[in-house]
């Protein structure tokens, strides 16, 4: 992993590695996580629809593009008996393929056996410099 691109902007880095899956970069910038969209491991988050997993200290947290100004992020494991939901993205929606639960891209329950929200987190993406800042 080549941290070096994604910590321009990140002053604060913990050294902290999270992990967003084979030649992706991601770091951390205090206690949030940095994604630089320049980094062509990153290139899937460029796009809508696009997705990423990544690693973080506490979760494994599936971002998507939404639009070509937004980005959500959400916890990937399913409430339930915690499976990796999987983005949908005719439906706009978030299903887990274990029991059948389905989730709003917000984490909402729209379907069980689930009960509970997946935690989501709040995306920020700076469009001047490409660097996406997910609240931990
Ligand atoms: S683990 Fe997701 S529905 Fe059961």
């Amino acid at each position: 992993m080549t941290a070096a691109s994604v910590l321009v902007g990140c002053p604060a880095d913990t050294g902290l590695a999270p992990d967003a899956g084979p030649g992706s970069t991601t770091a951390m910038c205090g206690i949030n996580l940095c994604v630089d969209l320049k980094d062509a491991a990153n290139t899937a988050l460029t796009m809508v629809d696009g997705t990423l997993t990544i690693r973080a200290p506490s979760d494994e947290i599936l971002v998507i593009r939404t639009s070509p100004t937004a980005i959500v992020a959400v916890s990937e494991i399913c409430t339930h008996a915690g499976c990796s939901v999987r983005y949908d993205h005719v439906g706009k929606v978030l299903n887990c393929p274990c029991h059948g639960s389905r989730y709003s891209l917000t984490g909402t329950v729209l379907r069980g056996p689930a009960t509970r929200s997946l935690q989501s987190y709040t995306a920020q993406l700076d469009q001047s410099t490409d660097l996406l800042t997910i609240m931990l």
